[in-house]
């Protein structure tokens, strides 16, 4: 196998630098993971980049709403982003920063390069700006009517429902999303680039290189027409400044795709690689991005003809995954199921999560669904009943019987072969390879039920009370240890903590693909520990509901700004209505922090002679010292709710825009139970 050593550098998106990684991005980085595990597996050396998205717009808003810079948000994010990678197992090889020197190097380079190639032209353009928080307002703080489908609400640069992009003066009906504003129009010079230039290239090369499902898809945009690209904004923008054009900026999705060459650069450095031999036009690495559709304009056009355009090397192939739904539906704050990596694993270990992604993904762009009583379902039956079951119902005979010893030969030469033998390595090696994920762990636990049944068959447990079979008995259970051992081999790529604890007990050091000719004969091997233990329902359940406090005790008011536009008016209700709902006067006899919850106080309200319990998202605002003694008001006959951290018992009312809140009080004179109509 290495003579045909490939050499492989492989890259997933680039995650935004405002927010926490979520289990929808996870469907990405385990994807990509496992293809890069499975290929180091086989020998091949494969390199695994990424890198924060650290530039634009929203993550300058984010800094400003935090009252932080854009660089101490992207700093605090980037080692969050290390750390629940890392607890995932997605083991990149370098995980850097689009703020980067390397970055901004590159980035002067290749746009240097373009204009030289006459690649880059300047208009005056007229845009949106926004007249009250007086900036020029960016693609994705514009909203309106998509121009090409007409679907509503979408953003500035690209619709959610066609995926087309599109300049935000084409929007039907804009509005500004910072503040709410109607947008004015004013001009300002912008930089372009000659995406036209590059047709025929891109025709050929999506052809050549592209899945035929994604060169379809091109294939209507060329029908469609390429237009120039606007790689541009002015100032005031989180990002590089455009090289002797003080006040403008590279449009983050300039400089995000160069970031995956920053980060190689950067790691090059680190481990006396040669960059340029990756980067150069004629390289022998292959190179894929593994990306999901949302992004397919981006780095199927724009990326490879910016590559072309500055002489450097195309991407042999870009691997587009589709979203993830929750339950048959897309991810949802409030049902729980936007769940952040963190909270996920509070509460559950993060090989399940790579077990039942794998199960479920293929090649293609369908969306892929998780659903919790399938995912408790296959863990429990797949990796429990059937693979972990194999050692455990043979290491207690070797550890007990024969001082941990296999034995010196193979007691099923043709069942080891079946499921070890190259016939069936290849198969599951193809179907990772082509990224058939869910066919392989078929494949697999067919393997594994095949195994299981042998262990049926000979029944170690009855043999081992029976005279004179102790032979038999040790055979039986090296049989099945080693089958064992192959299955492992083959789930390494997706399980890199059961292959680790399945070494260390099967004492065989790290396995490779070549070891699934090399049977564990005449060995000693380790005690057997517990290697996965079952999902929990309960676990699932308070994982949800975690979920929605973490993310919806403020999310009204988080995501609310002050405006009417934005925030429109409720539907109408009747005095009756109203009515029901009893509204008091409460006095705060005690507030308290509350461990583990981000944005929820817990309060002690009396409400005249009666006390209740509330948790309040109101923690960014407020701190329990300056709240005992407040007068607020609440809503006193709301049904009580049970949250991870106890029973609320009601709400007290805040108004909330733009990220801030604004708890209510009475007037002075007003005492703890008054009704309020
Ligand atoms: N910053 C850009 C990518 C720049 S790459 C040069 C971006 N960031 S992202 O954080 O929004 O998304 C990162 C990756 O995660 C993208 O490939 C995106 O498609 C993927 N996903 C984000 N949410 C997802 C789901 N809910 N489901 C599956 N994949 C998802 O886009
Ligand atoms: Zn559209």
């Amino acid at each position: 196998m290495n003579q045909n050593k490939r050499k492989i550098l492989v890259t997933s998106a680039l995650p935004y630098a405002n927010g926490p990684i979520h289990i929808g991005h996870l469907v990405e980085y385990i994807q990509t993971d496992i293809w890069v595990r499975f290929q180091r597996l086989r020998g091949n050396d494969c390199l695994y980049v990424c890198a924060d998205d650290a530039h634009g717009t929203p993550i300058m808003l984010r800094a400003e709403k935090e009252y932080i810079t854009p660089e101490a948000l992207i700093a605090r994010t980037l080692e969050e982003h290390k750390r629940d990678f890392a607890d995932f197992f997605v083991g990149f090889d370098n995980f850097y920063s689009t703020h980067s020197d390397e970055n901004r190097e590159i980035c002067t380079y290749i746009y240097e390069q373009l204009k030289a190639g006459g690649h880059i032209s300047q208009k005056t353009i007229e845009q949106f700006y926004d007249p009250v928080k007086e900036m020029f307002l960016p693609d994705r703080f514009i909203r309106g009517e998509c121009p090409y489908c007409h679907t509503t609400d979408q953003y500035g640069d690209q619709c959610e429902s066609c995926n087309r992009t599109y300049t935000p003066t084409d929007l039907v009906n804009p509005v500004s999303a910072i503040s709410g504003s109607t947008p004015v129009k004013k001009e300002s010079v912008h930089f372009f680039f000659n995406l036209p230039d590059f047709e025929p290239m891109l025709k050929e090369w999506t052809r050549n290189n592209l899945q035929k499902e994604i060169a379809n898809k091109l294939d209507e945009w060329f029908t469609a027409g390429l237009q120039p690209w606007d790689i541009s904004r002015d100032k005031p923008y989180f990002g590089f400044e455009i090289p002797d054009e003080p006040g403008k900026y590279f449009y983050v999705w300039l400089d995000a795709p160069i970031g995956y060459f920053a980060s190689l650069k950067n790691l090059c450095q680190r481990e006396g690689l040669d960059y340029n031999d990756f980067v150069k036009q004629d390289s022998e690495i292959e190179m894929y991005h593994f990306i999901g559709k949302d992004i397919m304009y981006f780095h199927t056009l724009f990326w490879p003809a910016m590559l072309e355009g500055s002489g450097l090397r195309k991407p042999n192939n870009v691997f587009v995954h589709g979203f993830l739904t929750v339950n048959g539906q897309k991810m949802s704050k409030s049902r729980g199921t936007f769940i952040n990596a963190r909270t996920y694993l509070d509460y559950l270990g993060p090989e399940y999560l790579r077990y039942y992604f794998a199960a479920k993904l293929g090649p293609y762009v369908d969306d892929i669904d998780l659903n919790f009583e399938d995912f408790i379902f296959r863990i429990n039956s797949d990796l429990v009943g059937k693979v972990v079951n194999i050692a455990s119902r043979c290491a207690g005979f070797i550890n007990k019987r024969f001082e941990g010893r296999l034995s010196s030969q193979l007691a099923d030469t043709s069942l080891y072969e079946t499921i070890g033998g190259s016939d069936c390595a290849e198969k599951i090696a193809n179907l990772y390879e082509s990224r058939e994920y869910s066919k392989a762990m078929r494949e697999i636990m067919q393997l594994a039920d095949e195994v299981n049944q042998y262990i049926d068959s000979h029944k170690p447990w009855v043999i081992s009370k029976q005279e004179g079979k102790d032979q038999e008995l040790q055979d039986i259970c090296t049989m099945g240890l080693n089958c064992f051992r192959l299955l492992v081999i083959y789930l390494k790529p997706v399980l890199p903590e059961l292959a680790t604890k399945s070494e260390l007990f099967l004492n065989s050091g790290p396995l490779n693909w070549e070891d699934l000719s090399r049977p564990l004969l005449d060995h000693k091997i380790n005690k057997f520990k517990p290697l996965i233990t079952r999902v929990e329902q309960e676990k699932v359940d308070a994982m949800i509901e975690a979920s929605k406090e973490n993310l919806q005790a403020t999310e009204s008011l988080d995501n609310a700004s002050g405006h009417l536009k934005d925030n429109p008016l409720a539907d109408e209700i009747s005095i009756d209505d109203f009515s029901k709902v009893d509204l008091r006067i409460a006095k705060i006899i005690n507030a308290e922090q509350v461990e583990g919850a981000d944005k929820l106080l817990q309060l002690t309200l009396d409400i005249g002679g009666e006390t209740r319990n509330v948790f309040a998202g109101i923690k960014s605002a407020y701190s329990p010292e300056e709240l005992v003694g407040k007068l607020t008001v609440m809503v006193a006959n709301l049904a009580p709710r049970k949250m991870r951290f106890g029973i609320s018992e009601g709400m007290v009312l805040a108004a909330g825009g733009d990220g801030k809140i604004y708890l209510l009080s009475p007037d002075d004179g007003a005492e703890a139970g008054m009704r309020i109509k």
